[in-house]
């Protein structure tokens, strides 16, 4: 069966973008492209931290995969002159996973877990005194032989990342100093991603290649290059080396992306939702168990795209297609 990972306009994070191997990674916010309001933000609040020579306030990023979280973060820690560590909920799974962790760090460092909301209520315990005064409660030994050790640790910056801030427990995103939201990227912001993967990447690219790429990116710079990976594989088989517009056409057609960047996978579940429940509006769990996929995913891979062009609308009876979509896939209303 297909996996998540399989799919080509996947947003998880797989082993060809991983962190250290991707060069492609901004470094600094001056090469970071997109995200303007975050941007400008957190700068201030950086500088603030440095001028008072405290730790940076925790921060909270939200939104839906593959805008560049992790990337966020490795670039703070970078202006912040200091290192990160990098993790995620489901990796900790016990609080002395976490002690560990947090005792390791080292003054003002930037511990970063992504998927924050999924971490574990016995780790989430720990995680608050740490957040608030940086100190934790270690509890060793059962019965008789128990013991409570308070212990202080370095004073750190947790950089949170989820898809699903409303997940979080109230407490939790109580402390964080500082919630910021990533918005998809446009196309402009994308083309000039994809130019400057290109060059890195040294790859020949023409003008009309990057913006057909950028359009059918869903506003995803993890996906944009990702296409670009592979649509420089079919320019190097077919066209000499230089991506020029018609090689992107031909690539991404026979990567069955269309011209707004839906994969085979987007437009079933369109088609499911109109054929089979005449357009809506049906529960999500119901649209979920139809086309074989997690809840989850819908809410975290195809919607936030086909909500934001507008092909579905979300309403307190479920989820509808709209006229736009029946154009896109040319079925009639009626
Ligand atoms: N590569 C991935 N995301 C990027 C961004 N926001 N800016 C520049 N290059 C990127």
């Amino acid at each position: 069966m297909e996996t998540e990972n399989d799919r080509l306009l996947t947003t998880k994070e797989i082993l060809e973008d991983s962190e250290a191997s991707n060069p492609l990674r901004p470094k600094t916010f001056s090469d970071y492209i997109g995200q303007e309001k975050v941007k400008e933000n957190m700068l201030v609040f950086i500088k603030a931290a440095k001028i008072r020579k405290e730790s940076l306030d925790h921060v909270l990023l939200y939104g839906p995969p593959g805008l560049g979280k992790t990337t966020l973060a490795s670039i703070v820690a970078n202006e912040l002159f200091v290192n990160i560590r990098i993790t995620s909920g489901p990796a900790i799974e016990r609080p002395g996973d976490l002690a560990a962790i947090l005792t390791n760090l080292n003054e003002g460092d930037v511990l970063f877990i992504d998927e924050i909301h999924r971490i574990s209520r016995s780790v989430e315990e720990i995680l608050y005194p740490s957040m608030e005064d940086f100190s934790i409660d270690i509890v060793t030994g059962k019965g008789q032989m128990a013991a409570s050790y308070h212990l202080s640790i370095p004073r750190f910056t947790l950089i949170g990342a989820t898809t699903r801030a409303g997940q979080l427990t109230a407490p939790l995103r109580d402390r964080f100093g500082v919630i910021l939201k990533l918005e998809l990227y446009t196309k402009e912001e994308l083309f000039k991603i994809i130019i400057r993967s290109a060059k890195i990447l040294n790859v020949t690219i023409e003008k009309s290649g990057a913006i057909e790429i950028a359009s059918r990116s869903r506003g995803t710079p993890r996906i944009a290059n990702r296409l670009l990976k592979r649509v420089r594989d079919f320019a190097q088989v077919l066209g000499g080396g230089i991506i020029n517009l018609e090689i992107t056409k031909i690539a991404l057609d026979k990567l069955e992306i269309d011209n707004l960047g839906l994969d085979a996978n987007d437009r079933r579940m369109l088609t499911i939702l109109i054929k089979l429940y005449d357009g809506g509006p049906v529960g999500i769990e119901t649209l979920a168990a139809s086309i074989g996929e997690e809840t989850v995913t819908i809410e975290d891979v195809y919607e936030p795209y086909l909500l934001q062009i507008g092909f579905l609308s979300r309403t307190p009876r479920g989820r509808c297609a709209t006229s736009a979509a029946y154009s896109h896939l040319g079925i009639s209303k009626d």
